[in-house]
């Protein structure tokens, strides 16, 4: 009689892989069937919350089957590999070109810009070209280079914190108020002088999704030139709203149009519309960048010019998103992001309308918005308790404090992305009244502490 292979045994949950547990941090000894390492990882991803209950992310979460296909095809690709996939090279060139002219690049022909990991690494890039600039005029006018500073508003992202720390520049945190709820120019003059290497204006602010007025910005520092002499560049950080403002506000004048930008960030992965991994980052002009940044990898035989700060990444998100460029066009990023805007004024209305909840923004920058409790609503339950409670429908949505001199404001987000329909808004709005229902039922506070919190994503 054939001795029966311990693998052999089915249902798979009884096979020798499944019945020992695995080691976590250190690897083990034997090897294991693919399909149970599937199952064990799938298994513990299955813990995760459903990404698109999650309204905490700005990041896509639904992409169409084709772009699935797509990803399937192409996930081996290195956007480093530029010899090897000059396709690919050649493709992420015309993604930039295609979002510098949205952005109305003066001379298409003189932008330069990159694909990058996301907004992060491509604010970074945005603001190590600030630096740079800063320190070569400053040399050659042989004054000190030892103290640079950037000017922005306080509810920045954190990878303006993480900037400013790794690449020791002084961080000038402008604070938000009730009457300035983002930066707008008004006290601006008191945090620049000869040091700043530049200011960073918001288009979709993390924390509410409004947008900041940089022609506004870009005014108050041309009076601080005119006055002061001092020429003070801008870079937008334009994550989400890059790609919202130029199909639902084409009228604002927030980009390259105004002289003072110089660069400007967004996340292909958020309102670009492509799964994780993709930012982009464009200069108005390639002399606004510092050839001494710029490195030559081998490309077709010749050189070509790359400014990271990774080598190797994935190139698909690249692909994916010239993929969502062509089939989508003006006309479909319009429509898709009209949608979604309509789905977030929607719940804004709604909610606006609920007792318990103050609107901070309406959803029409945008499709984000925030709410704080109304005042004298209740001792018994706060938003944190509300987190909670729709986390048990499955709706994934953040509360958290402003950010510093407002922190005492704690407000609750929600981010529509593309795939929220209206009839997930209904299920969405279900759920917050009932749970409103029962968090009012409660005839005491429940207790502060081992409240659990949900995290701000950015
Ligand atoms: C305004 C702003 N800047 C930068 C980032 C960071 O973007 P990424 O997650 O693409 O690195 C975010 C993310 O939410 C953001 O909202």
């Amino acid at each position: 009689m054939n001795k029966r292979n311990e693998f052999e045994v089915n249902p798979i949950f009884a096979r020798s892989g499944e019945v020992r547990r695995c080691h976590k941090y250190k690897l083990s000894e034997a090897p294991m069937l693919p399909e149970t390492a599937y199952q064990v990882v799938h298994d513990d991803a299955m813990l995760d919350g459903n990404a698109r209950l999650n309204l905490a992310t700005f990041v896509t979460t639904w992409m169409d089957p084709m772009a699935m296909k797509l990803y399937a095809d192409v996930f081996d690709k290195n956007m480093i590999d530029k010899d090897e996939y000059p396709a690919t090279a050649e493709i992420e060139e015309r993604c930039w070109r295609i979002i510098a002219d949205l952005w109305h690049a003066p001379d298409p022909e003189k932008a330069i810009g990159t694909s990058t990991t996301g907004s992060s690494e491509a604010a970074m890039l945005g603001g190590l070209a600030l630096k740079r600039r800063w320190q070569q005029a400053r040399k050659s006018a042989g004054k000190p280079i030892d103290k640079p500073n950037l000017v922005m508003s306080s509810a920045v992202q954190v990878c303006w914190e993480k900037f400013a720390n790794y690449f020791d520049i002084e961080p000038r945190y402008v604070p938000i108020s009730a009457d300035h709820p983002t930066l707008d120019g008004d006290v601006i003059g008191d945090y620049i002088d000869e040091n700043t290497i530049g200011v960073v204006a918001i288009m979709g602010v993390t924390y509410t999704g409004m947008y900041e007025p940089v022609q506004q910005i870009a005014a108050a520092l041309d009076v601080i030139e005119q006055e002061r002499g001092l020429d003070i560049p801008i870079h937008v950080d334009a994550a989400s709203g890059g790609m919202i403002a130029p199909f639902l506000q084409p009228e604002i004048e927030w980009d390259f149009r105004i002289e003072r930008v110089h660069s400007i960030n967004t996340s292909g992965h958020k309102y670009g519309l492509v799964y994780p991994g993709v930012g982009w980052v464009v200069w108005a002009d390639r002399a606004l960048l510092p050839e001494d940044l710029v490195f030559e990898v081998t490309y077709l035989g010749g050189e070509m010019p790359t400014f990271a700060l990774n080598f190797s990444r994935p190139g698909a998100q690249v692909l994916l998103q010239y993929y969502a460029f062509l089939r989508l066009g003006h006309e479909g990023y319009r429509e898709v992001q009209a949608a979604t805007r309509n789905v977030a004024e929607y719940l804004a209305l709604a909610i606006g309308q609920m007792e318990p909840f103050t609107l901070w923004n309406h959803g029409s920058d945008i499709p984000v918005f925030a709410y704080r409790m109304t005042e004298g609503h209740t001792e018994n339950w706060d938003l944190y308790d509300l987190s909670n409670k729709l986390r048990e429908d499955g709706w994934l949505v953040p509360t958290y404090p402003m950010p510093d001199d407002m922190s005492d404001v704690i407000v609750q987000r929600i981010v529509v992305r593309n795939g929220m329909s209206l009839d997930l808004a209904d299920k969405l709005l279900d759920s917050l009244r009932s749970a409103v229902t029962f968090l009012d039922g409660l005839d005491s506070p429940l207790p502060r502490s081992g409240r659990t919190t949900t995290t701000f994503s950015h």
